[in-house]
């Protein structure tokens, strides 16, 4: 009897993790309409309009428009006629996980399709039909629920599953009231949030993805040699900004320069075009130090 009760108490349960499953995978965009609406950022200026117009004039918010031209080759010339592979959803997602993560919500034709827009945005950048596809493609970016939701319990989802839609997930938990229900995630704090992104994609496929080598540089160089500061320490000073090489300030924060001068005089000798070979002429060695002060390569590539 005890038995059968918990037999009957595990198919309860095996069939509520079933339909929590379906739920949480049936929600698929079908237009870019109903993605960017699963994940609208413009309704977090109402409250947080300081860290929203930051975010506007980071890197983050036009993720996907500044790398057009490189993911038009990868689609155009690397899929379609180097490795003849179709383009599908897994094959979008091997920039746009990073580049705009809201695309995993995606149906496959909508991906698909975002796909497309990226090659007609490039090669048609003059005519109504590129300016069109590009003016869509600007709404997908690393946006504010990028991070404060689809990415931030990924660095453990063992330990905390995966984002739960509508949670905000923050550096503190705070309570929002009937703002929106917030989810405290210390791991947002450390750089191993940041390098999920700023380091290598797994595809599901086994292809590894690694368009930038910063994450590595930071640990084989910079923890490993006892840095401590944490990717946020650097680039989060100045809020949701987030600057880094386009940023003069930044880069010269990041660069030591140290000059050295020795001066000496020099008997140049009879060489053609000087007049008087017994002049001494004022010379100088110049040794230039230049110090890599921040926690990784410069420049990234
Ligand atoms: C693991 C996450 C990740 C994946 C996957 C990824 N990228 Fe990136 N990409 C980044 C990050 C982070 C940067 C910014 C790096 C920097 O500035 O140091 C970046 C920068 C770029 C840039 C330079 C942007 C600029 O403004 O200079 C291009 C172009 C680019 N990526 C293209 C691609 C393409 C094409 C793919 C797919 C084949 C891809 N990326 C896949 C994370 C990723
Ligand atoms: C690239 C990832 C990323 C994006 C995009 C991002 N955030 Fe954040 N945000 C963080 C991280 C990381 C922290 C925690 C920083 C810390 O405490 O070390 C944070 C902290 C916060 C905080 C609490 C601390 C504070 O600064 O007041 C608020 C509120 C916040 N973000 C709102 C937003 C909003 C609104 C947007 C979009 C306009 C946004 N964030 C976009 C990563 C991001
Ligand atoms: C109606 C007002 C309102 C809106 C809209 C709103 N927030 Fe908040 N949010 C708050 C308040 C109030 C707090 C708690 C006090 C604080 O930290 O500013 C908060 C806190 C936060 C925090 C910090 C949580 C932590 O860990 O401490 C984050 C992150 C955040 N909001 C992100 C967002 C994002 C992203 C959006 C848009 C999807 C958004 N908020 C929309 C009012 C709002
Ligand atoms: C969802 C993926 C993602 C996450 C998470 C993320 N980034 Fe980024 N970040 C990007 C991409 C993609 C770019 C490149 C945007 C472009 O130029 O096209 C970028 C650009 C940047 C830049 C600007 C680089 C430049 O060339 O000036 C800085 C700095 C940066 N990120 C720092 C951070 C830090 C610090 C964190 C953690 C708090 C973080 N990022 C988290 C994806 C991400
Ligand atoms: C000790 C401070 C410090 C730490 C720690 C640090 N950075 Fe940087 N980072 C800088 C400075 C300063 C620059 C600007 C230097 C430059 O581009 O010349 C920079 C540049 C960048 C750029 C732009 C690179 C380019 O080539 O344009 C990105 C992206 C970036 N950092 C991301 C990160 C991420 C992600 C982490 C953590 C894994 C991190 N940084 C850790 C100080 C730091």
């Amino acid at each position: 009897m005890r038995y059968a009760a918990t037999r009957m108490l595990l198919l309860v349960l095996a069939v509520t993790a079933l339909a929590w499953g379906q739920s949480a995978t049936a929600r698929e965009a079908e237009t870019i309409d109903e993605l960017v609406a699963m994940f609208d950022d413009s309704k977090c200026a109402e409250c947080h309009a300081e860290i929203y117009q930051e975010w506007k004039s980071s890197w983050h918010a036009q993720a996907v428009t500044s790398s057009l031209k490189g993911m038009r080759n990868f689609i155009a010339v690397g899929l379609a006629k180097e490795w003849k592979t179709k383009l599908n959803k897994a094959e979008v997602l091997k920039c746009l996980d990073c580049h705009a993560p809201a695309v995993n919500f995606a149906s496959e034709k909508l991906a698909t399709e975002i796909g497309g827009l990226i090659v007609t945005a490039f090669d048609k950048k003059d005519s109504a039909e590129g300016k069109k596809a590009r003016k869509e493609l600007a709404r997908l970016n690393v946006g504010c629920l990028s991070c404060h939701n689809i990415k931030a319990t990924t660095v453990a989802r063992g330990l905390n599953g995966p984002a739960k839609q509508g949670v905000i997930y923050g550096p503190g938990g705070a309570d929002a009231g009937d703002a929106h229900p917030t989810m405290e995630t210390v791991d947002m704090t450390r750089s191993a949030f940041c390098m999920q992104c700023h380091g290598r994609y797994n595809a599901p496929d086994g292809e590894t993805i690694q368009c930038n080598t910063l994450s590595g540089s930071y640990q084989n160089a910079y923890i490993s040699r006892g840095g401590s500061k944490s990717c946020q320490d650097c680039h989060m000073k100045k809020g949701h900004l987030f600057p880094g090489g386009h940023d003069l300030e930044t880069v010269r924060e990041g660069l030591g320069f140290n000059v050295e001068i020795t001066p000496y005089q020099h008997l140049p000798g009879k060489i053609k075009g000087v007049k008087d070979p017994k002049k001494w002429v004022p010379s100088a060695v110049v040794t230039a130090f230049i110090e890599n002060k921040t926690g990784h390569r410069v420049p990234d590539g």
